[in-house]
């Protein structure tokens, strides 16, 4: 048998890299080999992200690239949050995929991909390949997903109409029947929104050898006005605390000695191990991963204010591997913003949390996502975010114009702040922020870090570490002349701190 080969290419967020070496690694157990370019692969997989701007736009542009490649007999599946949201449209407007398969359906993978060959091998004795057309295609069969999604009709004779052979799915079951075109394939995964199930797969395929994330909670039930997560990635599902720490035991045992737990939502972490004396909290699994013999830091992303709870920061003073980290988003300073962007809290809540965090015994580093521009932004709104910048003295900003998303119920609302004006906001918002961070990177000055090894920058001869605070390190190590004492990627080294910029400190090795 011919060997299978794939090519996944993946936007988005720390989710959608870590779906993507899972995706991987259910790929390469079934027997799959991954190439470096779409030219060389059979299966062209990319995993698309629509949390802000036109993303779905980008996927069809992207899609309308390949269709090139499908007269070469390629199969292509769009996965992710771009498919989950477009659905069926993107058989529509872009009938040559057939695999169009949501995040929450991924457990399904292995068979969406066996019903895939399956298909395609059915159909290897016709050369319907060569066609890109829909016009007087023959029917199209439709498998598992689809039929839940959508009314199938049984009459056959549409399938061969010219108006509109797609996106109407009249199709029949394809066993059984002639050959249809690999372009008219369809396996969707799309009916899983409400799906219990988390995507867990023994095949992990880590691109990092010493960091690696471990997801512990998908999906998300908070519907900030906003976001077009919980429609994406479906309802709130735990993994058991026990499935995370034998994931976190045997990453361990590989050598991982850095691990960073995942979620949408990872303070609203519950736990469905069914023995209840078993069952942690979102502060007691860290603080258990935390002491997992072998590890040495452990990070968490993302949390929610409203959930936020003092005990993670109990947890972050008692167990010393736990990061001096956390990303907290806040969105917006004022109150009056938070309230419709329903964020469940309001500055006064939001600072109480960044007043635990302040009181830790260890100082840490505090990190947020903000968006401008949001419906009814005033001017006075605006200032309000302004000077939460200058109250909480954040280590980083990710700061984002607001774009109206499809399904949420802030599309609803005018989005009528223009687009100019949203850029003026983030200019001055990320201007400010870049002042606080000169002061705050230049306290380190002096100071001895240890970091994690991340890689050499050879043009600047360079080595390049992360310190516990998430801060880039880049560090030369002129006292160490022998090679052999060279620092080695992935390992943990002390450095002493002798300069710094707004996003990043420079050092030198302590020998
Ligand atoms: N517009 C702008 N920014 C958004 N984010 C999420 N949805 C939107 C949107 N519709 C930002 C939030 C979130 C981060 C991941 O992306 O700041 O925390
Ligand atoms: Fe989106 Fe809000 Fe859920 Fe975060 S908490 S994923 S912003 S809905």
């Amino acid at each position: 048998m011919s060997e299978k080969t794939f090519y996944l290419e993946t936007f988005g967020c720390q989710m959608n890299v870590h779906d993507s070496e899972k995706v991987v690694g259910t790929l390469l157990q079934e027997g799959y080999r991954q190439v470096e370019t779409v030219e060389q692969a059979d299966l062209v997989l990319y995993n698309t992200c629509s949390i802000r701007d036109k993303a779905e736009q980008k996927v069809f542009n992207r899609l309308s690239d390949y269709k090139k490649y499908k007269k070469q007999g390629k199969t292509f599946g769009v996965l992710g949050c771009v498919a989950q949201q477009e659905g069926e449209k993107i058989f529509e407007r872009a009938p040559y995929v057939s695999l169009v398969a949501g995040s929450a359906s991924y457990h399904k993978l292995p068979q969406m991909l066996r019903q895939l060959e399956e298909a395609q091998s059915r159909n290897s004795v016709s050369d319907f390949a060569s066609s890109t057309s829909t016009e007087g295609a023959p029917p199209f069969a439709v498998f598992e997903g689809w039929e839940s999604m959508l009314p199938v009709a049984n009459d056959l004779s549409a399938a061969k109409s010219t108006e509109k052979p797609v996106g109407k799915p009249t199709g029949v079951k394809s066993s059984g029947q002639k050959p249809v075109a690999d372009s008219l394939i369809r396996i969707t995964g799309l009916d899983d929104r409400e799906t219990d199930k988390c995507f867990e797969t023994e095949f992990t395929a880590r691109t990092n050898p010493h960091r690696g994330y471990i997801t512990i909670i998908e999906g998300c039930d908070k519907f900030c006005s906003y976001c077009v997560v919980p429609y994406t990635r479906g309802k709130e599902r735990s993994r058991t605390s026990a499935s995370v720490l034998a994931e976190a035991r045997q990453m361990a045992d590989l050598g991982y000695t850095e691990i960073q737990l995942l979620g949408q939502n990872v303070n609203s972490y519950k736990d469905s191990e069914g023995n209840s004396r078993l069952r942690k909290s979102f502060a007691e699994l860290l603080a258990a991963v935390g002491e997992v013999p072998g590890i040495r830091r452990v990070r968490f992303t993302t949390s929610h204010p409203r959930d936020f709870g003092r005990d993670i920061v109990d947890a972050i003073d008692a167990v010393p591997t736990l990061c001096d980290h956390v990303h907290l988003p806040v969105q917006s300073g004022s109150t009056r913003m938070l309230d419709a962007m329903q964020r469940l809290y309001d500055r006064d809540q939001y600072l109480e949390r960044i007043a635990w965090m302040k009181a830790a015994k260890r100082e840490i580093s505090i990190t947020t996502d903000m968006i401008v521009g949001f419906p009814g932004e005033t001017e006075a709104d605006f200032a309000e975010t302004l000077s939460l910048l200058d109250e909480v003295g954040y280590d980083a900003v990710f700061a984002f114009k607001y774009s109206p998303r499809p399904n949420t119920p802030s599309i609803k609302l005018e989005d009528a702040i223009p687009d100019e004006e949203k850029a003026r906001r983030l200019d001055v918002l990320m201007a400010r922020q870049r002042e606080i961070q000169i002061i705050r990177y230049k306290k380190y000055i002096g100071s001895k870090c240890e970091v994690m090894v991340e890689g050499r920058n050879e043009a600047r001869a360079q080595w390049i570490g992360r310190t516990t605070h998430n801060k880039t390190l880049n560090f030369t190590a002129s006292a160490t002349a022998n090679p052999n004492t060279n620092p080695k990627a992935g390992s943990y080294v002390p450095v002493v701190v002798t300069g710094s910029f707004p996003n990043s400190l420079l050092g030198e090795l302590v020998v």
